[in-house]
């Protein structure tokens, strides 16, 4: 059995790839052969990211994206076809984690997680489908969260959110089956190592979420890359639906 992932030919877009989960699964599919474009806010941290895919052979390309901009999303998915003729793999994985009870929430962040976490994966992929229709195949692959399964105390509007991105996946996959083969893949980190936490508004919830993790072997982004490039690199007629990923020492 060859277990090598090889994307030779094919072209991925990742939001979100300028750190954390983002950045290495970039690294992974642009190691395995793919055409990366990366999208998020930090063009230097982009620039890093595709320099690294470079120096061992690989093809990157930087769109600087505001993923909450409709417009943008809109010409990060012509720009990459512009660039390299299709678009094969959309890996929607941008979020933002603003942790904070109800009652003492800043309104914004509820507008910004689901600006971020969930609009912008809905309009990526609005975007994106018409092409991979076209094209007759394509991969879709969401980035939730336990999250998405679970509540917790002080994450209701990021519950919110990631619970949405579960509904939007299953319901895009009961869609576009059958039609094309088009498929879609639920990604469901439990704890990973990133920044993802340092932007906790509430101090108590943010110190509680690093104390957390600091008390485990957490998972770090390369664990959740390799499960992504194990779901993308499946023969056509595999579609892996979703897959929870948690640290073995996670309980809930
Ligand atoms: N870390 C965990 O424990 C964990 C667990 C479950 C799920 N997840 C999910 O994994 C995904 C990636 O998070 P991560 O852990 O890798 O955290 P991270 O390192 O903070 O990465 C978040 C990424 O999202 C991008 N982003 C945020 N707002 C954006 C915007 N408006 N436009 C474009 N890009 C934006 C950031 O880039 P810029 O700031 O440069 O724009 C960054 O590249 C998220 O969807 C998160 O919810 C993480």
């Amino acid at each position: 059995m060859n277990l090598t992932a090889n994307l030779d030919g094919k072209t991925a877009v990742i939001t979100g790839a300028s750190s954390g989960i983002g950045a290495e699964t970039a690294q992974a599919l642009g190691e395995a052969g793919a055409n990366v474009c990366l999208a998020a806010r930090r063009e230097d941290r982009l620039e890093e990211v595709a320099n690294k895919i470079e120096s061992v052979g690989g093809t990157a390309h930087v769109v600087p994206t505001d993923v909450t901009d409709e417009e943008a999303v809109q010409e990060l998915i012509d720009e990459t076809v512009e660039e390299f003729g299709s678009l094969d793999i959309l890996i929607n994985n941008a979020g933002v984690m603003l942790l904070e009870k109800v009652e003492d929430a800043n309104t914004d962040n509820f507008r910004t997680m689901v600006e971020v976490n969930l609009m912008a994966v809905m309009n990526a992929t609005h975007a994106a489908l018409p092409i991979m229709q076209e094209q007759g195949d394509g991969h879709i692959v969401n980035i939730s969260s336990v999250a998405g399964r679970k509540t917790w105390t002080g994450a209701s509007a990021y519950n919110a959110t990631k619970f949405g991105v579960n509904a939007f996946s299953e319901a895009l996959r009961e869609e576009v089956t059958g039609n094309h083969n088009i498929r879609i893949t639920l990604i469901e980190p439990g704890y990973v190592d990133t920044e993802l936490s340092d932007h906790i508004p509430d101090d108590n919830i943010r110190q509680y979420s690093k104390q957390e993790m600091a008390e485990m072997d957490v998972l770090t982004a390369e664990d959740i890359s390799r499960s992504i490039l194990f779901a993308v690199s499946q023969p056509p007629h595999v579609d892996i639906n979703e897959l929870l990923i948690r640290p073995t020492e996670q309980k809930l």
